[in-house]
């Protein structure tokens, strides 16, 4: 190693996706490996619109771990951290950089401090998967850093032990994350089934729902669930499986009708195991309810399938729009029921990609109020048109994976002292 009184610092910047699961992954068979009960398969979000940037360094001059998360600094003192950390240094291999005149061999790292920066562009609270772009960031851009050879997959299962779903942050497109048989968990890896490129035609709304109560988290929810739940032994094992092949099939030759039948299906199921659990979880409210029957409705009227839903645990509303088209025509729909409030500005209140809201021809507030009701609603109960229900919606697509950010202008890290720019 370089003379300890060389102050140098050398740092990685990378992004990662965050991911949305169309087959869902409730349930652990090892709560401390984090192993599912069933396997699970997502869409990778583009990360355009939603993503987590992490930077990493290291030097000689930190004197403990230290992780800044949006600005905070917070402890790594958690198992979840720590089996992360510990699995990534086990991996670590020399690094050496000609420029700085530094040379990391694999034993050096067990006495090397890390410092680690982490900044989500979308609100953490919101209830957006923020925890599996976090770890899979975390995860991914440790191992360039450290010059870890393993392959996605491997790092997958490191990810997975930071949290469950960031194992399918490791890719983008379409991303199975197959349970495995080991108890070791060696087996329980992400797989991509198909990249961004291969169903680039879909459109992606996430309508953030506000929300007064604060849900139960997804490990405890799904722990309780395992523990008082006959239904999700059912679903897990009689389910899942017959719709993870049906799903790889429907993936495979982008078959919306079956892709939006079996994501809603499975959805709506997981919700059921989640009443099923005693006491009752309930994550989705009534906007959700309603973004629901919207979303049937409509598919219903036009004879086949426009829009799938899913929900994660909490209200957000996660649509799939089958083209640009049809997704233009689900801005308007949402746009009538879910006015933005008076004080808000449209600008913030559709956020990601624009365009789809040019493609409405929705351009200022009074495109909203000229908005006809949809015609499936037209002549049934008068349309409610609800005010507050929705903070905001996001539009975006299918994403990539994990990339490494070159340009140290991305670094959250300052490159002289190794602290928070
Ligand atoms: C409903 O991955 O957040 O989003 O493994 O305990 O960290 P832990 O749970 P987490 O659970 C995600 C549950 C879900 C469904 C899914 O993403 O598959």
């Amino acid at each position: 190693m370089a003379e300890e009184s060389q102050k140098w610092v050398l740092m990685v910047t990378a992004q990662t996706p965050t991911n949305i699961a169309v087959i869902k992954y409730w349930g652990k068979r090892d709560e401390t490996l984090i192993l599912p009960i069933n396997d699970s398969i997502s869409v990778t979000l583009d990360p355009k619109h939603l993503c987590t940037t992490t930077t990493v360094a290291v030097s000689p001059t930190f004197d403990q771990d230290r992780m800044w998360l949006n600005g905070k600094e917070i402890s790594l003192s958690g198992g979840r951290y720590q089996n992360c950390l510990r699995e990534i240094r086990s991996r670590a291999c020399d690094v050496e950089d000609e420029k700085k005149g530094v040379k990391i061999t694999k034993k050096d790292w067990e006495k090397l401090h890390l410092h680690i920066a982490s900044y989500n562009n979308f609100p953490t609270a919101a209830g957006l998967a923020s925890s599996a772009a976090g770890f899979a960031c975390l995860v991914f851009a440790l191992a360039k850093l450290m010059n870890v050879k393993e392959d996605q997959g491997k790092l997958s299962a490191i990810a997975r032990q930071g949290s469950g779903s960031a194992c399918r942050s490791l890719y983008g497109g379409f991303v199975k994350w197959i349970m495995g048989k080991d108890d070791k968990g060696s087996d329980s890896i992400a797989v991509q089934l198909a990249d961004e490129k291969h169903w680039d035609e879909l459109v992606i709304v996430i309508a953030v729902v506000s929300s007064r109560q604060k849900e139960t988290s997804s490990t405890s929810g799904m722990r309780e669930t395992v523990e008082t739940s006959r239904l999700i032994e059912h679903r897990a094992k009689e389910v899942v499986p017959k719709r993870i092949v049906q799903m790889e099939e429907a993936i495979k030759n982008r078959d919306f009708p079956a892709f939006a039948r079996l994501s809603c299906a499975d959805s709506n199921q997981f919700h059921a195991v989640c009443l099923d659990t005693s006491p009752p979880i309930f994550y989705m409210n009534d906007t959700s309810h309603r973004i629901i029957s919207c979303v049937e409705k409509w598919n219903r009227s036009e004879g086949t399938p426009q829009v799938a839903y899913t929900f994660d645990a909490g209200p957000n509303a996660v649509l799939i729009a089958r083209n640009r088209e049809v997704a233009s025509q689900l801005i308007q729909r949402l746009l009538f029921q879910f006015p933005p409030p008076s004080d808000t500005e449209l600008n913030s209140y559709v956020i990601g990609d624009k365009s789809i809201l040019q493609d409405a021809g929705i351009q200022e507030m009074k495109d909203v109020e000229a908005l006809p009701p949809p015609p499936e609603i037209k002549n049934n109960i008068p349309a409610q048109r609800t005010k507050g229900d929705v903070s905001y919606f996001i539009c975006t697509k299918p994403g990539r994976g994990p990339v490494v950010l070159c340009d140290e202008s991305h670094a959250l890290l300052n490159p002289e002292t190794g602290l928070p720019k």
